[in-house]
């Protein structure tokens, strides 16, 4: 029988909700979760197993701060790292976070080097590209969490302005202020007003931090997904980051862009024809990430 482990590094509100939402969706046999600060991976642990219990699931969850707990998992998800005020941006944490990261990552490859790894760790973009160079993993065993939660704003606030439940609409590029919305993969003829829309995508994370402190719901369903994927190799297409190496004529940058996820992580990344303002803005996106790379030495 084959035994299926989620690990989580940080057990923050977001880490947290995730493992909360992966207990409830998922058949899952372990967990393992992670912290710096051990008596909140033990606390979550015991509080996740009484959760379970209540939906008569056993599974095995386990809390603490050394890496070996996470061995055998099959995918991995990363929230470690400082989160963001409202008067910040997402690459405000950039130099923190890549620390923390690049040690995240060399401790994952010591203790579970087969895991998938979920990056959610904020600005998204950069720490996947760190993760993936950091661990020397293969470019498909890397994905980061954020045009998917972007999408997911999106599908809302389009139903907020047109009353209509639109299946596709997909948000590409950096998961901060330069992501745009694909108009080559959206299925709405005429946009209500394109630009208030996306700028209410933008904004609101920073808008949600201002109000309640976090964002973690949001995050916690758009990494249940892809979560899913993995174990279940749903082959979703769905928008993530991802290392690129010549696909829409970009190479050695982690940015938002169509995917198929399954068990083998990214089965695939979906060139689709994107209109030539899609490929305009996902190049800017990737120019100003590449810059923030090199300001971190990558
Ligand atoms: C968000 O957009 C945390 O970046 C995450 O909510």
């Amino acid at each position: 029988m084959i035994k299926v482990k989620i690990g989580f590094v940080g057990t923050g509100r977001v880490g947290s909700t995730i493992a909360f939402t992966c207990i409830q969706q998922l058949d899952v046999d372990e967990i393992a979760l992670i912290d710096i600060v051990e008596n909140l991976a033990i606390g979550e642990a015991m509080d996740l197993s009484h959760a379970a219990a209540g939906l008569d699931k056993y599974p095995k969850i386990i809390g603490g701060s050394d890496y070996k707990l996470l061995r055998g998992s099959d995918i991995i998800v990363v929230t470690a790292g400082l989160g963001r005020t409202p008067d910040m941006t997402r690459l405000d944490l950039a130099t923190k976070n890549a620390g923390i990261i690049k040690g995240v990552a060399k401790k994952i490859v010591q203790n579970s080097p087969k895991s998938k790894i979920l990056v959610i760790t904020n600005p998204v973009d950069l720490m996947t590209y760190i993760m993936w160079k950091e661990s020397g993993k293969s470019r498909n065993e890397v994905f980061g969490m954020g045009n998917t939660l972007d999408s997911m704003r999106l599908k809302r606030i389009l139903y907020e302005f047109t009353t209509k439940k639109i299946k596709k609409a997909w948000i590409l590029g950096e998961h901060g202020n330069s992501m745009f919305i694909s108009k080559g993969l959206i299925d709405v003829e005429s946009f209500p007003d394109l630009d208030k829309i996306l700028s209410n995508v933008r904004f609101a994370a920073a808008e949600v931090i201002r109000k309640k402190g976090a964002t973690f719901y949001g995050p916690a369903i758009a990494a249940y997904r892809m979560i899913n994927a993995v174990l279940n190799d749903t082959k979703e297409e769905i928008p993530a980051s991802v290392v690129l190496d010549g696909e829409f004529g970009l190479k050695d940058i982690a940015i938002g862009v169509p995917i198929i996820l399954g068990k083998n992580g990214v089965e695939k990344i979906v060139e689709y024809e994107l209109t030539q303002e899609d490929l305009e803005n996902l190049r800017n996106s990737a120019n100003l990430l590449k810059e923030k790379l090199k300001e971190l030495g990558y």
